[in-house]
């Protein structure tokens, strides 16, 4: 749909050198500002995996921000992936290397069923490393990646291939060359 490739790339604002010298930062928020906008959005992520997914996990913060409605949409739980110490036992956890940082998360045992097939979704691949640590928690529980869905992938930062691993489709709405 280009239109909304056009409405949404216009919406989007970047920011350089935020929050370090030389990254561009993609800030999503006025996106919340047009409603029908927010929509259409949910509705394309939704599309994407209406009858192949089973769950959808989405990664805080900004991954709940999509991520919730579309399960909504699609009548699907929705497991909250969260940063180091914000869940209480028994979860599992796994570290990752951040475009600019380390970090950690975390994900409730028993939320996700053996089996499932598992849409994880986050507002952006970047590196790669949270949505791969992602991944790793989701085949923890004995769940299936069946697909990995963005607003936006920065694809010169390769985040894609540490996501091949998991032989899961991704689909973004805009890509960053
Ligand atoms: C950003 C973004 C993705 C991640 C992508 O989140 O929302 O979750 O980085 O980077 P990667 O592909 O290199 O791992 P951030 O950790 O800044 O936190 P936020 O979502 O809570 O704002
Ligand atoms: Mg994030």
């Amino acid at each position: 749909n280009n239109s909304l490739i056009q409405r949404l790339e216009k919406a989007i604002v970047n920011v350089a050198d935020f929050p370090k010298e030389g990254i561009q930062f993609k800030d999503i928020t006025p996106v919340f500002l047009d409603p029908q906008l927010y929509r259409d959005v949910i509705k394309a992520l939704a599309d994407f995996s209406r009858g192949k997914v089973d769950a959808v996990c989405g990664i805080e913060s900004r991954g709940y921000l999509f991520g919730i409605a579309v399960a909504m949409e699609l009548n699907v739980p929705f497991i909250l992936i969260r940063k180091q110490g914000k869940l209480p036992p028994p979860f599992v956890s796994e570290k990752y290397e951040l475009e600019y940082g380390f970090a950690e998360i975390e994900m409730r045992q028993g939320q996700l069923q053996k089996g499932q097939r598992v849409l994880i979704h986050d507002d952006l691949l970047a590196t790669g490393g949270t949505t791969q640590a992602a991944a790793k928690l989701v085949e923890s529980q004995g769940a299936q990646v069946a697909q990995f869905s963005f607003l936006i992938a920065l694809e010169f930062l390769q985040g894609q291939k540490r996501l091949e691993q998991f032989g899961a489709p991704i689909y973004n709405i805009l890509n960053y060359q």
